[in-house]
């Protein structure tokens, strides 16, 4: 597996940012943090390699404002410069239920680019990594992580529903059932501050 170094995956985000400031570089922080707490208790997984996974599953927005595009963006990002992991979870993250129709915002790719993406996730068999940052995608508001529940519900305020939303909603539970299973303790427990973030009456920005 070749990963950015963090040093790298650092700098790809501040590039990123100053092409595109707005709030999903602090989400990105914090499922990068939440997946390098979670790994970190985790068989298998790499803390580091899971924080640069979490840093860059976004850093397809550093293209600019955009709906679905964005996971395109950055897999060919990441992609180009050889790191075939990084790249495939920028597509995998934004998809716990293999359905190109079960997304939230806006729809603008192609319909080359949907059946692009359609087929990496055919040719795909989610590993750890994989299931690692689409919870912690679920998990990460612009200001830290969060209670799974409250974070999915901010999305579905901002974005609406779709046929798939209860669908998607079950299998991001199933993923933390499934980690909790292994960790044999609460996703929560790993994580500081989330009964702060969870409580405080705020409303979120989006992250685009
Ligand atoms: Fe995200």
């Amino acid at each position: 597996m070749k990963t950015p170094s963090l040093s790298d995956a650092q700098s790809f985000l501040t590039e990123a940012e100053s092409r595109n400031p707005g709030p999903w570089v602090g989400h990105s922080s914090a499922a990068a943090q939440a997946a390098g707490a979670i790994a970190s208790q985790f068989p298998g997984l790499h803390p580091e390699t899971a924080f640069i996974f979490g840093l860059l599953h976004d850093i397809g927005r550093g293209a600019g404002v955009s709906g679905l595009h964005h996971i395109l963006d950055g897999y060919r990002f990441l992609i180009e410069l050889g790191y075939d992991d990084a790249a495939r979870i920028c597509i995998t993250h934004s998809f716990p239920i293999k359905n190109i129709h079960a997304v939230e915002g806006n729809w603008d790719c192609s319909d080359p680019e949907l059946e692009f993406i359609k087929d990496i996730l055919d040719r795909t068999e989610y590993n750890d990594y994989d299931r690692l940052i689409q919870l912690c995608d679920a998990i990460a508001l612009p200001d830290g992580y969060c209670l799974m529940e409250k974070r999915l519900f901010d999305v579905t305020l901002r974005y609406g529903v779709h046929e798939f939303t209860v669908q998607k909603w079950k299998a991001y539970l199933q993923i933390q059932s499934d980690f909790e299973a292994v960790l044999g303790k609460s996703i929560y427990s790993l994580l500081p501050g989330v009964e702060e973030n969870t409580f405080r009456i705020k409303i979120h920005p989006a992250e685009k």
